[in-house]
Formats: structure tokens, C-alpha cells, sequence
């Protein structure tokens, strides 16, 4: 089991300025292990550490139970939310809304709308979402200057027990049908498994890593890369183990205007 290494490639020139674009842009995702993450997302070390991180992290203990297993599991609870990043402007929340999958891209669990917890205002408040968000933007926007972006936030819980196997991807090895993602590690306890596999541009052989550490993060371009990650179990069968992950998908809800500033230039 490799832990998260950070893959960089060098800083181009216009859109793809910003070196983890540039690595985006070159191998189709790039890894962000927890010190670079907060380096990138929160240099001033108020969002993504101290309080603000605690109480973010801390919300994963209220989410509720994913009633849309096709499977019949039990094992996951979660929260959504969906917002609209345009450009210029704060995130702005959006009316709370189904979360929906083709059943091409989620054979699982897709074809329908799947009504989730919302997320909590508290959560959605939180400095380090804002930070998360922006970062995550920040990317995304070097490759795709302009874009008005439509975010959903997945904050998902997967519990490992004895005699359940916890699956955080139950579908299996998949794209979200999104443009881009990002997955973050929000904490792991008391887990064994739950390795990350990545299949880029229908190449065969996967990558794998693990999200070890808190915010250690990857970001995908889910045209290119197929993902999924193996089952958990509890390390000690007598404690109660979890994965905390936040997922953000970015779509483009509107491409740049003509004549806009920063066209997109990148690779379609
Ligand atoms: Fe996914």
C-alpha cells in the first residue's frame, strides 16, 4: 500500500500557470498530500488547521443514512449540498436538489434522484469549506478560465464493521460523469483498506494510493480517469471504524462568454 505521493509536473505558461493545473492537465489528476493541500488552499493556516478544521471534521458525526443502496448496505451515511461558482463571485448555495447519476456512469445506484441530508449551515459556513472550494477553483478555473462552475459536496461517512464490508465506491471502479473532482481525506479511525485505484485514458493497469492523512486530497479530470477504492474493515473488530471523505465535483454549468477574458484554451 503506497501512501499519497505528491505527483507535480512543471508550471506552464497561461492557463495552466498554476503548477497542480499543469499536473492535472498532464497526467489527468494530481495528488495533493495533506502539507501541500494547505499550502495551496489556506497559506494563512486559519481554515484548514486549528478550530476551523476541528469543527469541519467534526460534522461528519451528524451525517444521516444513504437510503438509495441498490445493495442493500447500510454502511454509508452522507450529506449534499449544491452551489454555483460563477465567476468573480463567493460560492452561493443553491436550492436544495436530488443528486442524480446515469445508470452508464453509476450502474449501482444511478437512473434515479437520490435525495440526501442537506448539508448543515454550520457546515456550510465553515472557513475551511470556503477554502476547499476556492482551492479546488482555483485549479480548475487554470484550466478552464471563465467557466461558471455547479459544485455538489459530498460528505460521505463509510463505517467499517465486522461482518459488513464497508465499500466507499459500491459501483466499483467509475467517473462521476462531472468534469472535475476533487476527493478529500477528512480522517480515517480504526480502518484497514480503503486504497484508492485510478485507470487514466482507458489505459490498462491501475495507480494506487491511499489517503492517509487528513486533507491529503486528489484532484481528477473525470473525462480521463476511472476511480474507485477498495472495501474497509475495522483494524480492531471491536471498535467501530469509519472513513471521512469530502468529495467536490465541479460541472460546467456554463461555458465563458464569447469575448470573455481567459477563454478556455486547454485540451477538450
Ligand atoms: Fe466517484
Amino acid at each position: 500500500m503506497q501512501e499519497l505521493q505528491a505527483s507535480t509536473a512543471p508550471a506552464g505558461q497561461g492557463p495552466a500557470a498554476l503548477p497542480e493545473a499543469a499536473s492535472l492537465e498532464a497526467a489527468g489528476y494530481v495528488a495533493l498530500p495533506a502539507p501541500a493541500a494547505r499550502a495551496r488552499f489556506d497559506a494563512a493556516g486559519t481554515a484548514l488547521a486549528g478550530p476551523a478544521w476541528e469543527s469541519f471534521a467534526a460534522s461528519w458525526a451528524a451525517l444521516e443514512p444513504d437510503r438509495f443502496m441498490a445493495d442493500g448496505g447500510r454502511y454509508r451515511l452522507r450529506r449534499h449540498a449544491a452551489f454555483r461558482l460563477a465567476p468573480g463571485t463567493a460560492p452561493q448555495r443553491l436550492p436544495h436538489r436530488p443528486h442524480y447519476q446515469t445508470t452508464e456512469h453509476n450502474p449501482l445506484n444511478g437512473g434515479i434522484e437520490r435525495w440526501f441530508a442537506p448539508v448543515t449551515p454550520e457546515a456550510e459556513a465553515s472557513p475551511a469549506l470556503a477554502a476547499l472550494l476556492e482551492g479546488a477553483r482555483a485549479v480548475f478555473d487554470a484550466l478552464r478560465p471563465g467557466t461558471d462552475w455547479l459544485v455538489e459536496m459530498h460528505q460521505f461517512r463509510i463505517q467499517a464493521r465486522t461482518g459488513e464490508a464497508g465499500k466507499p465506491t459500491p459501483e466499483g471502479m467509475h467517473r462521476d460523469g462531472v468534469d472535475f473532482v476533487m476527493v478529500t481525506l477528512v480522517g480515517r479511525h480504526n480502518v484497514a483498506g480503503g486504497v484508492t485505484g485510478i485507470r487514466i485514458d482507458g489505459q490498462p493497469g491501475e495507480q494506487s494510493f491511499t489517503l492517509e492523512q487528513p486533507l491529503d486530497s486528489v484532484l481528477l479530470d473525470d473525462h480521463r480517469v476511472w476511480h474507485g477504492v477498495t472495501p474497509i474493515a475495522p483494524l480492531d473488530p471491536d471498535q467501530p471504524g469509519y472513513r471521512d471523505v469530502l468529495v467536490l465535483t465541479f460541472s460546467v454549468r456554463l461555458p465563458p462568454s464569447p469575448g470573455a477574458a481567459g477563454r478556455h484554451t486547454g485540451p477538450e
